[in-house]
């Protein structure tokens, strides 16, 4: 990336050229789509490295690994991404992760992810992983953390991707599994910046994870968790205050207790919201209906990501430009949502404010 270009949120575009119309969406699939002198910059929250892995990469490590795939062909593991829930896609998606063995192939499922964000302008990540799903079939630790950590070396050298790792905790498992991987994961610490909880959300609430959270936090990790995906309300208050969480990841079911979104306009902790996932998951059954606008305008910092963009059908400028169609957003509105990004990011506060300062000084010109 040439240095004179802006560097801002999922959402900062270098315009040269028309004028945007008022509807945001026009301007910004001209953006997307035209010539290489424009550009979209993003930084995205919420993102699993196992869900960037692409069929036509899995075929090609399975056969690599002599692991058989259930599926013929491309086009039928292809068929097989149609999910009524959360609990169908994870079932495919822990299948799918299940053909990665060496650090090679952790590498190349990384390094694919960054070359295909990179084209999307991409200028920061902060990459979740799921060391379980690989560590109960055997794998190590450090095999899993090398091969992702050396393509997100690679992807700051020769892409200028920034990044920041967050190991999740599987919380279909016990609290005894989560320790153990915390344990794991302490001689990598300098590698790790934060610890998430995931997987299936119902039945499993964050209360279960207290005590590894609390020692995650006393050995120096950010904290995240998935609440309110699936799950209600009050697992988002249980993230907030048993699992001290610096964000909530989708967090979608806030809106059905007001005391929480008073709460969350006060505290402004972030939501990091994931349009396409929501879709294909059927948290909603139409984007037009997906609360991200509402979220919005009572103030709440929300952001977009992509989630697992492999399975759901696009990685950040289509869950932009999709979002931005069904709610018809203004350019406004994305602004807010490129500075959301910055501001509940990891990113240390001088970088958070040059580059919400960006956002501010492009929206102010154009
Ligand atoms: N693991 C991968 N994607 C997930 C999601 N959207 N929710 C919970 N766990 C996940």
């Amino acid at each position: 990336m040439s240095l004179v270009r802006f560097r801002p949120g999922p959402l900062l575009i270098f315009y040269i050229g028309r004028k945007p119309s008022n509807n945001y969406i026009s301007y910004l699939k001209f953006v997307i789509h035209s010539s290489k002198k424009t550009h979209v910059n993003h930084t995205q929250l919420n993102n699993y490295i196992e869900g960037t892995f692409e069929p036509e990469l899995m075929f090609e490590i399975a056969r690599r690994n002599n692991i058989s795939i259930n599926y013929k062909s491309i086009d039928e593991l292809k068929k097989a991404y149609s999910f009524n829930n959360l609990q169908e896609f994870l079932d495919i998606y822990y299948a799918g992760a299940s053909v990665l063995l060496q650090v090679q192939d952790f590498y190349e499922l990384t390094w694919a992810y960054l070359t295909k964000v990179h084209e999307q302008n991409l200028i920061h990540t902060e990459i979740f992983f799921d060391p379980q799903t690989h560590t109960d079939r055997g794998l190590s630790f450090d095999t899993v953390i090398q091969g992702i950590r050396s393509a997100l070396d690679d992807g700051k050298e020769k892409l200028g991707i920034s990044s920041k790792l967050i190991m999740c905790f599987l919380r279909h498992l016990d609290e005894a599994a989560a320790f153990e991987t915390l344990n794991q994961a302490l001689p990598y610490k300098n590698w790790i910046a934060g610890v998430g909880l995931d997987s299936s959300e119902l039945g499993h609430p964050p209360s279960k994870f207290q005590r590894v959270f609390s020692k995650a936090r006393d050995e120096g990790f950010i904290t995240v968790a998935h609440a309110g995906e699936e799950g209600p309300a009050e697992y988002v208050w249980e993230a907030i205050n048993l699992l001290n969480v610096s964000r909530i990841d989708h967090g979608n079911r806030s809106l059905d207790d007001k005391q929480l979104i008073k709460y969350l306009i006060e505290t402004q902790i972030p939501l990091t919201v994931c349009p396409l996932s929501n879709l294909e998951l059927k948290v909603v059954n139409d984007l037009k209906d997906h609360p991200l606008l509402k979220l919005m305008e009572a103030g709440l910092v929300v952001t977009i990501n992509s989630d697992d963009p492999a399975y759901f059908g696009g990685y950040m400028n289509e869950n932009y430009t999709q979002i931005a169609s069904a709610l018809n957003l203004t350019k406004k509105h994305i602004t807010q949502l490129a500075k959301n990004s910055f501001k509940a990011s990891f990113l240390d506060d001088r970088e958070k404010e040059k580059l919400i300062h960006q956002v501010d000084t492009y929206y102010q010109k154009n």
